[in-house]
């Protein structure tokens, strides 16, 4: 598709080439260059940093052929500097065209020296620290561009550059500005710097406070960019007497409060972009007299309630509507013929439905449809085979759109097409060939994968047609998608074997065939796929070994081969070369051997899930290496695919319940070693894993006692020993484990008291201790021997064990204290330091209270 060059809202997206920096060093750069404008400049010169030589061309007599330097031509002086880095880093934000006014026709003749520089720009180096004292003094600049450095001030920034009063653009965007910088003492004098402003682009800094009432009185503006800051608080009403304004950007704020009904006093605004702000309440009426308006951009805020006809009345210039991610319900009148002809359509979360809204059809331009979560239950109007031919994005997803799917025609660009999480149903749909994203998951779409799907869509790079009804064969002919990154065909019926030429997705990133009833072995050829990060074939029927070459698959983050009747020994290779393996799962397989402990390299493993096989041996104690169960160690957890449209998912059984985790995978941290033959004692290294949520050892042949220090896996949510051979008495620790919500210790020989403690109360269910014909005290029936009272511990025998323990006290008591505080206070006889120890407790928490 063409970009239209009109266009208002144009996302600029500069490509990083190379960055070709300078940067001030210590000397003091001299501008007082008496009389000599070109030794000006090689002084200056000789105060930056130039590695790259940029500056190279600064040699020589005429200054004024200087690369970056503009002389006025009729009398030599030089007026322009323009040291910007050509390459720099991007930002996608809205601009409004033709309002960049390098206006050389206005130049002033410049005096004797650079103070009288009218344009300096020194963007898109690494100048760090407070704006130069010498530009500060640059009273005749018109033109101050040093956004994309490393700027910073301690005082409010115009208050920093009062004698600029000429200045009529100032781009101080993308450096480290901080505080509340732009607050200065209130009114200005005349002149200062209020009064030719007219470009203020402040974006990506650290500015925070509240957004100053008085920016009013600069009352030339006519772009305001403010946005990726923290500032907070209301819009003020105030800037609804910014008669001038063009554009005003304040997205990527902490900003809350309504939208001030004043805005729609703002003539010729063009540009109103308030997007993932805090902002709520209803959208005002007088939105709707924006006649200037071409980019409404309220994306991700809690605005609520209806939008009408009304809000658009004027809006007959509008290009771009942005509303997704709100609370909005967008209903117009049957008929309504808005006066916009738009080119981006973002409506998702907006209530429309049931029906598809019948305005659509009047829209010819458009690019960009998004009207997911939309509450559409509807079928595909006849008319959506005449979508505008420049349409690359559509999202209709999320909604309960029945019948077959669009026949679309084919676009000039590249297609990216969300159909899922509706009621579709057919076989396989014809689309255009230059779709590039294709997402038709859970739908109902029947029939084969067609035989020539490369030749149908030869562009593809993410095919996901998960959960549908698919059967037959994966066709060989999906090997020759040569882009596909993403492809997910798991949950339908497929079946056969996989085609050797997988080999040939030498893009693939992700393949998730799981949950389907493919078979045979599982080819070698996978092994070519060099930076495959996630292969997942879990729930089919493949057999026989997984292929030695798998091993060359280095970036594989997520290997998923769980649910096949896979056999042999866990292969050792696994932990020799697949060191960026996050996810390992191999359950429900014929595995069998002992695990080698060559598996503990794999330091960066989260979850880890071998259960149901015919694992035997010990567990080996150095599964504490796994780096990736401990609790500080977040940084190297499983995150998400830096695709928007695709996020990696797996099952997992935690608390007893298996559940398909998807977006929150990066928390999911699991050991999951059940209904296997492991003997001997659970290794007490086991309890430094303290980021484990789950931790399944149950229907082994373990021994030995529960360790002692259990309490340290302060994240466990779920702990399943049972139905093992595991004695003597639970540990007292493991009362301190305070996420705990489920428990199961059952069919053990486990004996003595059940700890009390907080968490531990909550378990009421008799079940969880079970076959276990020693363990006594609440909640069990059965009572402890007059000598042996719950919570003492017999062996008490060192201080730190004693601070355990008085932890725990602490712990126990909180909820003890609400459950029965006379209970509590009858066993406080055990221990002099104890009964310090609630006394003290009771007085922090009645001060506590006091406080509130
Ligand atoms: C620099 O130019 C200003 C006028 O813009 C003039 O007042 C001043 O004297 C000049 N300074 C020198 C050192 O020439
Ligand atoms: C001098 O600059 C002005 C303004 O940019 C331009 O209109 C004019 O053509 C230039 N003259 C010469 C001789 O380059
Ligand atoms: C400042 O310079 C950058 C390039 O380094 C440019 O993208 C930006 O538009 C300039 N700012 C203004 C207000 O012209
Ligand atoms: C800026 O100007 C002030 C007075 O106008 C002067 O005191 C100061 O030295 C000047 N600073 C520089 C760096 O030129
Ligand atoms: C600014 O000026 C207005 C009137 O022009 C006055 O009411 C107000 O107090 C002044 N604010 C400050 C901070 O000086
Ligand atoms: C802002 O504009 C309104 C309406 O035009 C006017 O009543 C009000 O006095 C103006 N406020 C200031 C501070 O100029
Ligand atoms: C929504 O806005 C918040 C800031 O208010 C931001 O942190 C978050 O990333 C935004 N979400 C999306 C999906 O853009
Ligand atoms: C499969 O898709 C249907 C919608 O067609 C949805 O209701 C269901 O939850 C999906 N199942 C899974 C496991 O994602
Ligand atoms: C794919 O095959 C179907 C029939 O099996 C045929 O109708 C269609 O034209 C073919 N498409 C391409 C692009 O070859
Ligand atoms: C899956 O395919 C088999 C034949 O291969 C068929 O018997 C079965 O009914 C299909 N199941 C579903 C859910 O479509
Ligand atoms: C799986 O495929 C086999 C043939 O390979 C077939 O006999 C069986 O019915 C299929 N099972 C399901 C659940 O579709
Ligand atoms: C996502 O992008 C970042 C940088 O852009 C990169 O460091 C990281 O490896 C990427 N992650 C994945 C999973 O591709």
């Amino acid at each position: 598709m063409a970009i239209p060059k009109s266009a208002v809202a144009v996302l600029i997206l500069l490509l990083f080439v190379e960055t070709v920096e300078l940067s001030w060093c210590s000397a003091v750069i001299n501008l007082q260059c008496r009389g000599n404008e070109r030794q000006a400049l090689l002084e200056l010169k000789q105060g930056l940093v130039d590695t790259s030589n940029r500056l190279s061309s600064w040699v020589g007599q005429d200054c004024c052929k200087w690369e970056g330097v503009g002389c006025n031509n009729r009398t030599g002086h030089i007026v322009k500097l323009d040291l910007r880095n050509p390459f720099p880093v991007g930002f996608q934000r809205y601009e409004d065209y033709g309002n960049v006014p390098h206006d050389k026709a206005c130049l002033r003749i410049i005096e004797e020296n650079l103070t009288s520089l009218v344009i300096l720009d020194l963007s898109s180096n690494h100048f760090q620290g407070t704006i130069p004292n010498a530009i500060l003094n640059m009273t005749s600049l018109k033109v101050l561009n040093l956004s994309n450095n490393q700027f910073t001030s301690d005082i409010p920034i115009l208050h920093e550059l009062r004698n600029l009063y000429k200045l009529q653009i100032l781009d101080l965007s993308s450096n480290q500005f901080g505080g509340e910088a732009i607050k200065p003492s209130g009114n200005f004098s005349s002149p200062s710097i209020a009064d030719k402003l007219e470009t203020l682009h402040l974006f990506k800094n650290q500015l925070n406070g509240y957004l100053p009432g008085w920016l009013y009185q600069l009352k030339n503006l006519k772009n305001l960019d403010l946005s990726a800051n923290s500032f907070q608080g209301p819009i003020p009403e105030s800037f609804g007497n910014l008669s001038k304004l063009k554009v005003l950007s304040l997205g990527f704020n902490k900003l809350s409060g309504p939208i001030p009904a004043t805005l729609g006093r703002l003539p010729i605004l063009s540009v109103l972009d308030l997007s993932s702000n805090q902002l709520t309440g209803s959208l005002p009426e007088t939105l709707g007299e924006l006649s200037e308006l071409r980019v409404l951009d309220l994306y991700n805020n809690s605005f609520s309630g209806h939008v009408s006809e009304v809000h658009f009345a004027k809006l007959s210039k509008l290009q771009v509507l942005r509303l997704s991610r709100n609370s909005l319900s967008l209903k117009t009148k049957p008929g309504w013929l808005p006066p916009f002809q738009l080119e981006h359509i973002g409506l998702g979360f907006c209530q429309l439905g049931p029906l598809f809204p019948d305005w659509l059809q009047t829209q010819t331009r458009y690019t960009f449809l998004d009207m997911s979560r939309a509450g559409i239950s509807d079928s595909i109007p006849f008319w959506f085979e005449n979508l505008p031919s420049q349409l690359n994005f559509i999202d209709i997803s999320n909604n309960q759109i029945y019948g077959t799917m669009p026949n679309l025609v084919k676009s000039r660009t590249p297609v990216r097409l969300f159909f899922n999480s509706n009621k579709f149903e057919g076989s396989f749909p014809f689309f255009p060939s230059n779709v590039e994203v294709l997402d038709i998951c859970n739908n109902m779409i029947s029939g084969q994968i067609p035989e020539n799907i490369s030749d149908m869509l030869p562009a593809l790079i993410f095919l996901g047609l998960s959960n549908n009804t698919l059967h037959g064969s994966i066709p060989s002919s999906l090997c020759k998608i040569r882009k596909l990154q993403y492809l997910d065909l798991s949950k339908d019926n497929l079946s056969g074997h996989l085609p050797q030429c997988m080999s040939e997705l030498q893009m693939a990133e992700v393949i998730d065939l799981s949950s389907n009833n493919l078979s045979g072995t599982i080819p070698s050829s996978i092994g070519e796929l060099s930076i495959l990060r996630s292969l997942r074939l879990s729930n089919n029927s493949f057999h026989g070994e997984l292929p030695p070459a798998l091993r060359h698959c280095r970036s594989l983050s997520i290997l998923d081969v769980g649910e096949n009747t896979l056999s042999g020994a866990i292969p050792t290779w696994i932990g020799e070369s697949l060191s960026s393996l996050k996810i390992l799962r191999l359950r429900s397989n014929m595995y069998d051997g002992s695990i080698s402990p060559k598996l503990c390299r794999l330091t960066n493993l989260q979850i880890l899930d071998v259960a149901r096989n015919n694992l035997s041996g010990t567990i080996p104690p150095c599964f504490a290496n796994f780096k990736g169960m401990v609790s500080n160690q977040k940084e190297g957890r499983y995150g998400f695919s830096n695709a928007t449209f695709y996020a990696d998912k797996l099952t997992q059984v935690i608390k007893g319940i298996e559940r398909e985790y998807v977006k929150i995978l990066s928390l999911v941290v699991n050991l999951d070693l059940s209904h296997n033959n492991f003997v001997g004692q659970i290794p007490e290294q086991l309890t430094s894993l303290s980021g484990l949520i789950g931790l399944n050892l149950s229907e082994n042949h373990l021994s030995g006692n529960i360790p002692k220090k259990i309490g340290q896996m302060r994240s466990l949510e779920s702990l399943d020993l049972s139905i093992n051979h595991l004695s003597g008495t639970i540990p007292q620790s493991i009362s301190l484990l305070s996420s705990l919500s489920r428990l199961n210790l059952s069919f053990n020989h486990l004996s003595g008291p059940i700890p009390l403690g907080s968490q531990l109360r909550t378990f009421q269910d008799v079940t969880i201790y079970k076959g276990n014909h020693e363990l006594c005290g609440p909640p069990l029936v059965q009572n402890c021997p007059e000598d042996e009272p719950p919570q003492t511990q017999k062996h008490a025998d060192n201080e730190e064990d004693d601070n355990f323990k008085m932890r725990w006290f602490y712990i126990g008591m909180a909820s003890g204290f609400v459950v029965g505080i006379w209970g509590v206070c009858s066993v406080l006889f055990f221990k002099k330091s104890w009964r310090y120890a609630y006394f003290r407790f009771i007085e922090d928490l009645i001060a506590e209270l006091m406080r509130k």
